[in-house]
């Protein structure tokens, strides 16, 4: 008899992402301006058919980002996109069946990889006014949980936490020896890092991409930071080579480029002003923009102005239904200002 995998079978995966390219992209926290374009002509300039004909090579790359990070590469490990070492330390560090404790909402990636592993995904729930209780966190923590997930600042809830809350958290997950896994896909947007806990203790890890502010999710490259055993267990779970020579190459023009990283958050933090100001001016609630995405409360039906943005004005943006005492919300990618110009264009026309 053939063999399916049940829970490989049965798992709710999105496959319809794949003609957008003519839209203005506001939906998957992208960065719809891009790099500028000159840096990336110059960086391909330099490319070789070595470069393209041999497999890629990690370990000066690694050094670059070490240095960056003010570490060294036995903290490090090179992924295909953060959403592949989220799930590589799902898979090291929880058996079938184990305890992964999660806030909600959250990047959806976190439940679907506990279910296609079997594992018990428990859901600690915003409070009404969007907030998140550390003590709601902790009461889960129980002896028989393996992994706890947190987000700094979280997808789409845009809450962080404090050093003093961490700790708290921190200092559970030590005494009933429960991994943490703290995702900071937004980093740079919101600067405050959890990273020393990383790097100097064991059993935390942080997730980082260079698909959000280094504006590179079409070359798929991130990585894990973790103390050396545990970032050596992430390591023997990857497929050969799995990190991109281009991915490489351009993240590393990017952080030895004087300058641009200052430039990309300048031009989104000139976006985001833009964007809040507008809202407060024509009276749009919104919350949570500590990353590169905000919630805002439409004055009409959200999924209706979703369906008209796409079909009317080619923008994409979510719909969040049930979003606390928001209700149902919009999801909006923040980007540079003329981006942002043309979404409250196309809201101020749509949301009447
Ligand atoms: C919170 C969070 N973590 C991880 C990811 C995945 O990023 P990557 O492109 O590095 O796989 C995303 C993508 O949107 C995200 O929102």
């Amino acid at each position: 008899m053939y063999f399916f995998n049940s829970k490989v079978a049965n798992l709710h995966r999105i496959f319809d992402q794949n003609e957008r390219k003519d839209f203005l992209r506001l939906d998957l926290n992208e960065n719809p301006g891009g790099l500028p374009e000159n840096f990336i002509k110059k960086v391909l300039d330099g490319v070789t058919p070595q470069l393209v004909s041999q497999y890629p090579e990690t370990k000066h790359f690694s050094e670059v980002l070490a240095k960056h990070l003010g570490t060294d590469i036995s903290h490090l490990c090179l992924v295909n996109g953060s959403a592949e070492g989220i799930r590589y330390i799902i898979q090291a560090f929880t058996s079938e069946n184990g305890r992964i404790v999660g806030v909600v909402p959250s990047y959806f990636m976190f439940q679907v990889y506990s279910e296609m592993y079997g594992r018990n995904f428990v859901k600690v729930p915003y409070n009404e006014d969007l907030t998140m209780d550390v003590d709601n966190i902790i009461a889960e923590m129980t002896g028989d949980t393996q992994l706890l997930i947190l987000l700094n600042p979280n997808n789409p809830m845009g809450n962080v936490y404090t050093d003093a809350e961490f700790e708290k958290i921190l200092k559970v997950a030590k005494e009933k020896e429960i991994t943490v896994l703290v995702d900071e896909a937004y980093h740079y947007f919101y600067p405050k890092t959890f990273i020393k806990y990383a790097l100097n203790g064991e059993h935390i890890f942080i997730t980082r991409t260079f698909s959000k502010l280094f504006s590179m999710a079409g070359c798929r490259l991130g990585y894990v930071v973790g103390w050396a055993e545990g970032v050596r267990m992430v390591q023997k779970l990857c497929t050969p080579h799995n990190t991109n020579a281009f991915a490489m190459r351009i993240a590393e023009a990017v952080l030895e480029t004087p300058g641009m990283l200052d430039e990309l958050i300048a031009k989104f933090t000139e976006g985001r002003k833009f964007l809040v100001d507008w809202l407060d001016r024509n009276g749009y609630p919104h919350v949570g923009e500590a990353g590169n995405f905000i919630f805002i409360k439409p004055k009409t039906d959200a999924a209706a102005i979703v369906d008209r943005m796409k079909e009317e004005k080619k923008i994409l943006i979510k719909v969040y239904p049930g979003v606390g005492k928001f209700g149902n919300c919009l999801r909006v990618s923040i980007g540079e200002k003329v981006y942002m110009q043309r979404f409250v264009d196309a809201l101020l026309e749509l949301d009447k």
